[in-house]
């Protein structure tokens, strides 16, 4: 059995979408056959049907940790130009606006959100104030994310004049900068089986839930971070990913090619 025959025995089952997975898969799964003893794909699919436990890793086990600083500019240019001005206008004299990252890889998409803060809000916003809150499955992404050390590469898109001001560059890297690193509270959470924080006024879900998951899952994940979005709260999701018209009712689409909808569930 090849990896993709694999693929599209073992994933929808489990409500996942066997086209989304790549290399990097293949290997962990070569290398979960190994610890295992099995012969090959096959034996490891008939292994899963036959081990429940086996089964729920398997998302574990398949998942993709890939990220960048300000991945797809153009979401970041309008959320400085337009939204985060609006909402800090509409609310932080009251409160600070509470951002959520779920699924934040090393911390890539939080930092990005935090630059942006404090270089283009803070200072036309001076008593505005966020909370931003980061959440991921896996500890040595949090643990990367903590400590605030990046490769070139995953800098590509960020604009020069904030990697000058907020990273040291380091014989192989960039470190960020204490100042920023402290604005993000990372947290351990398993989205399948942990409960989201209530009242955000921003979510943003990016290559996770709609571009891994399918079906049932799928939608009732949609549901759980509408649940999540205080009422007009926005959700962000990745250029290449769609909410499904089913879910429309709850998320309505404010701009549809940089994928952001807004939470009209209960407003
Ligand atoms: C492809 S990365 C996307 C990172 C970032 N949002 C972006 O778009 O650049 C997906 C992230 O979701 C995390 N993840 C996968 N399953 C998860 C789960 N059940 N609960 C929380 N995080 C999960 C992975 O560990 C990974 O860091």
């Amino acid at each position: 059995m090849i990896f993709d025959e694999f693929l599209k025995r073992a994933c929808p089952p489990r409500g996942l979408d066997w086209r989304k997975y790549r290399r990097a898969s293949r290997r962990n799964v070569l290398s979960r056959i190994y610890q295992l003893g099995l012969g090959g794909f096959s034996e490891y699919a008939d292994y899963i049907d036959a081990n429940p436990l086996e089964a729920a890793f398997l998302p574990n086990l398949l998942r993709v940790t890939v990220s960048r600083f300000f991945r797809e500019t153009k979401l970041w240019d309008h959320l400085v130009a337009d939204i985060l001005p609006a909402m800090v206008a509409e609310h932080s004299a009251s409160r600070p606006l509470q951002v959520l990252h779920i699924g934040c890889c090393n911390g890539e998409e939080p930092y990005s959100m935090a630059l942006l803060w404090k270089n283009e809000i803070e200072p036309v916003f001076p008593g505005a104030g966020i909370s931003i809150t980061a959440l991921d499955i896996d500890r040595s992404c949090l643990d990367r994310a903590r400590e605030g050390w990046y490769q070139r590469k995953t800098l590509r898109e960020a604009p020069g004049d904030l990697l000058r001001k907020w990273f040291k560059p380091e014989e192989d890297g960039y470190r960020l900068h204490d100042e920023i690193r402290r604005m993000v509270n990372f947290r351990q959470f398993d989205l399948l089986k942990d409960d989201l924080p209530r009242e955000q006024d921003i979510v943003f879900c990016r290559y996770l839930v709609f571009t891994y998951f399918q079906g049932r899952r799928r939608r009732e994940l949609a549901e759980s971070i509408a649940r999540s979005l205080r009422p007009g709260g926005l959700l962000v999701l990745g250029q290449k990913e769609s909410i499904g018209p089913q879910k429309e009712d709850l998320l309505t689409p404010v701009h549809q090619t940089l994928k952001i909808y807004c939470n009209v569930s209960q407003a």
